[in-house]
């Protein structure tokens, strides 16, 4: 089956990402089962569907007569075994536990028609150890973050034996319903952004132990530098404004090489200056890049103080 084909989708779990995710489908035409265990979890997910799609509608995002019809698209239930046997594509968002999981991706195998690809919403198990499927090869992870009718970003994750075409087809589903699908080379517990979230995280843990900034003040730094800097250069685009040379004596001094850096500096390929760097600035002056960045900067700040970002929610 083709991505464009797919008619209708499973998802199992109604809970916080669940029902987003259903939101996300029903949006772009496909039927959904949203299935959960409990009719009164189903219940608060259409009740959180409704509440969601009400701010989408007081925001200018979707036209008021655009609502009835997505949640006429998502159909509550609790019956999984039937949901599968009509599913096109099945996705999993229950509770972050291996031996739930494990039931809920047996119930879909056995109920799913053969070949359907069966995904999984984990934010950090290792699913393709821990599920047992007869066949491997329709297993992917599709990670999405909350809340999913808002953030565009699915990772998508291979294990040792997901088939190619299960991947492409995923990612072409994902793309269809107007998210953006990120394919990883393979699945690593965490994913990329869990990663970088993790060691933030933990910095910032350690400073409020420490008690050498209140979590105001460490979020105000946050929003006042990196907030600007990450949503225009990222974090490995950043090192080239950076210059390698310098990253490179830093990660040395650290006991750390990597190779992609190490190679670069040797090429003479320092960032922005050379236009050069981990990325390519295609032949373009030093001058020429940095203008396009604070440009996009400027603007961007401009924005952020618009809509009052640098004050709490
Ligand atoms: N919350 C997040 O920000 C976030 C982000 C990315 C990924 N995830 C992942 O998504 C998954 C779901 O997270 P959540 O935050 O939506 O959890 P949640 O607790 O809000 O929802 C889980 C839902 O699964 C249901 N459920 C449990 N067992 C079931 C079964 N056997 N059959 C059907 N439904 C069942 C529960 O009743 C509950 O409604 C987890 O794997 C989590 O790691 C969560």
């Amino acid at each position: 089956m083709k991505a464009e084909e797919v008619k209708r989708v499973v998802i199992v779990g109604a809970g916080v990402m669940g029902h987003s995710i259903a939101q996300v489908f029903a949006r772009a035409g496909v039927e959904v089962d949203l299935v959960d265990i409990r009719e009164d979890l189903l219940t608060r997910a259409m009740e959180r569907v409704q509440g969601n799609l009400k701010t989408l509608v007081d925001t200018g995002r979707i036209r008021w007569d655009e609502a009835p019809a997505i949640v006429d698209r998502i159909h509550p239930g609790t019956d999984l075994a039937a949901a599968g046997r009509r599913a096109d594509f099945a996705l999993e968002a229950v509770a972050e536990l291996p031996d739930v999981k494990k039931q809920v991706f047996q119930e879909l195998e056995e109920s799913c028609p053969e070949g359907t690809v069966l995904a999984s919403n984990t934010s950090s198990l290792d699913i393709f150890d821990i599920i047992e499927v007869r066949d491997p090869t329709r297993l992917v992870c599709a990670h999405w973050f909350a809340p999913p009718h808002i953030i565009p970003l699915v990772e998508v994750a291979p294990g040792p034996r997901t088939a190619p075409e299960t991947v492409a087809f995923t990612a072409e589903l994902i793309e269809r319903i107007g998210r953006r699908p990120l394919v990883m080379k393979t699945f690593v517990p965490g994913y990329i952004v869990n990663r970088i979230q993790h060691v933030i995280i933990s910095a910032v843990l350690e400073m409020l132990v420490n008690g050498w900034a209140s979590p105001e003040e460490i979020d105000l730094a946050v929003k006042l530098s990196l907030g600007i800097r990450l949503p225009i250069v990222g974090v490995a685009q950043s090192l080239d404004f950076t210059g390698l040379e310098l990253v490179h004596e830093i990660t040395s001094g650290m006991g750390l090489t990597v190779p992609l850096i190490a190679d670069k500096v040797k090429q003479g390929h320092l960032g922005a200056s050379t236009s050069r760097g981990i990325y390519d600035y295609g032949g373009r002056s030093e001058q020429e890049i940095l203008r396009d960045r604070d440009s996009r900067y400027l603007e961007l700040l401009d924005q952020l103080e618009r809509i009052g970002a640098f004050k709490p929610v």
